[in-house]
């Protein structure tokens, strides 16, 4: 994990913070009232956000980084190069969770996808991952040969 300051960090990595904050405003999060916002930049270099979307069945919540990912696969693109999670958090990090990490290890472009963890909270610094970091002996499509 990289700890940077918020204003040192690489213009890509400032553009997919803002969209994530911009994004996480419209989060339908009326059960847990914790919103999420992502901001993924696509291997064709196009921009996907997402949002958590919860539901009153408490279990069939989406999270925002999927979201984002859906959004990336729908519009034909299957890989990603770098995703920014937005949360305001107390006292945790702004870090994607289990499920979202086996999601993002089968669209990820390579395991140098950076992970950009940024809590309104804590604003002044950004949490940057690699995937494999998050997720090592992964198991994924290789797994099935
Ligand atoms: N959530 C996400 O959107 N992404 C994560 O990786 C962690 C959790 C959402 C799900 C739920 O709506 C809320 O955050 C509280 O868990
Ligand atoms: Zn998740």
């Amino acid at each position: 994990m990289e700890i940077i300051e918020f204003n040192e960090i690489d213009d890509l990595s400032k553009e997919l913070i803002a969209k994530a904050i911009k994004i996480r405003e419209r989060a339908y999060a009326p059960y847990s009232n914790f919103k999420v916002g992502a901001a993924l930049f696509s291997d064709d270099n196009t921009f996907f956000e997402g949002i958590n979307i919860e539901s009153s069945d408490y279990t069939l919540t989406t999270h925002a980084e999927m979201q984002a990912i859906n959004a990336m696969v729908v519009s034909g693109c299957l890989a990603f190069k770098a995703i920014a999670v937005v949360l305001n958090s107390s006292t945790g990090l702004s870090v994607p969770c289990g499920l979202c990490r086996q999601k993002m290890v089968e669209f990820a472009k390579n395991d140098n996808v950076r992970i950009i963890g940024y809590n309104l909270n804590n604003p002044d610094i950004v949490n940057i991952w690699q995937l494999n970091e998050l997720i090592p002996y992964q198991f994924n499509k290789l797994s099935l040969d």
